[in-house]
């Protein structure tokens, strides 16, 4: 899909106005590690508005606490909302450093583009967030594999109900310190690839990222978590064949000695770690490529002694091993279920970034200003 910024898109955009800052009176205790995913949030949240006459405005952050929205908000009803999510990392100096967050904030203006949702202006909804990390950047975790998550949301808020695009828009960012995503922490994960649901359709909305496609996915993921696996390895809906993508994250292989992932399309999201994986991989002089990889070819390639190994990517997961995949009553194991080394020298080389151990020659790492 064309990423550009249409005419009415960029007519909401605002200049940078002052953000309107109301503390929180009392600042709750820090959680304790371990943390989980997502169980624990920061004492403030930040919002920005859109109404139609005035585009998005009233840049706020406010004590962290539940939203009033209209019963027939076209968020609520017909699934008009997008989100994105990424990370913060503490650095050995005691600064904090978002990861990638242009590509994170370009990506939630092509959801908000595929949503009808209008496209906010980047450097705005930047400085919300870095004075929103500022200002709790106390609920930062220093230990290893933690960090700090941000998850940006934007709402459809108007309450009517035909069927058209909303007029008004809600969007907040909130924060939540976190350690591991899996249940099973950094061991290889069980897999299920099915041949019965899909999670997105070519011409859909799978590559961008709306609730509505996590919503899709949860009756098929709780049959597999139930059967003892730990996620779905989506296929492609039209042939059923080629890997798209597993659960919440991009799909790797290494196949006698190349690294492979699906390329990008309309029923693929654009993983920024994977984009990010890529780029340290070619850096490293590393055989790889974008190409669609067949489940059969895998099953092949596993009878033939030739699957190195399989991970998958994601700012959540990280770089996580893929131990054991199922596939029409037959599985396989990779690697003895083991992580291999590709796998885990990827896992501390992003690590080492994100963390400020290693250099940034891609200028990855954005610092969190002190806005005192
Ligand atoms: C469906 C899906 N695919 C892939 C990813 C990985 O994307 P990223 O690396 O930008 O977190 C995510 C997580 O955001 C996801 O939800």
């Amino acid at each position: 899909m064309n990423n550009t910024i249409g005419k009415a898109e960029a007519d909401s955009f605002v200049p940078a106005a002052p953000i309107e800052i109301t503390r929180a009176a009392t600042l709750a205790p820090l959680p304790r590690p371990p943390y989980g995913f997502g169980n624990h949030f920061t004492d403030h949240i930040a919002t920005l508005r859109y109404t139609e006459a005035t585009g998005w405005g009233e840049p706020r952050i406010v004590p962290f606490g539940a939203l009033s929205l209209h019963p027939s908000a076209a968020g609520f009803q017909y699934s008009q909302s997008i989100f994105d999510a990424f990370k913060a990392h503490l650095q050995p100096d005691g600064s904090l450093a978002m990861f990638r967050p242009d590509m994170h904030i370009a990506r939630l203006n092509r959801s908000a583009a595929r949503m009808c949702i209008p496209q906010v202006e980047p450097q705005m909804l930047m400085e919300l967030m870095q004075r929103l990390c500022d200002l709790d950047r106390r609920w930062a975790p220093s230990d290893p594999g933690s960090a700090l998550y941000i998850r940006p949301t934007i709402v459809a808020t108007e309450g009517f109900v035909s069927l058209r695009p909303a007029r008004d828009y809600l969007l907040v960012v909130f924060l939540s310190p976190v350690g591991d995503y899996f249940a099973e922490g950094s061991a290889p994960v069980r897999i299920l690839a099915s041949d019965e649901f899909v999670r997105a359709a070519r011409g859909g909305v799978g590559s961008a990222k709306t609730g509505g496609n996590y919503a899709a996915a949860m009756y098929a993921t709780r049959a597999a978590v139930e059967q003892g696996y730990s996620q779905i390895l989506w296929l492609d809906g039209v042939e059923r064949r080629y890997l798209e993508e597993v659960g919440s994250m991009n799909i790797f292989v290494k196949i006698a000695g190349r690294v492979r992932t699906p390329p990008l399309s309309d029923s693929i999201l654009a993983g920024v770690t994977r984009d990010t994986i890529l780029s340290i991989l070619r850096d490293s002089g590393a055989a790889v490529s974008e190409e669609p990889i067949a489940i059969d070819e895998l099953f092949e390639a596993h009878d033939a002694g030739t699957l190195d190994e399989v991970f998958g990517t994601g700012t959540a997961a990280i770089v996580s091993p893929i131990g054991r995949i199922a596939y029409k009553g037959k599985e396989i194991q990779v690697r003895d279920g083991q992580r291999g080394p590709t796998t885990q020298w990827l896992y501390d080389k992003l690590l080492a970034v994100q963390k400020g151990r290693d250099n940034d020659p891609q200028g990855w790492r954005v610092t969190v200003p002190h806005f005192g």
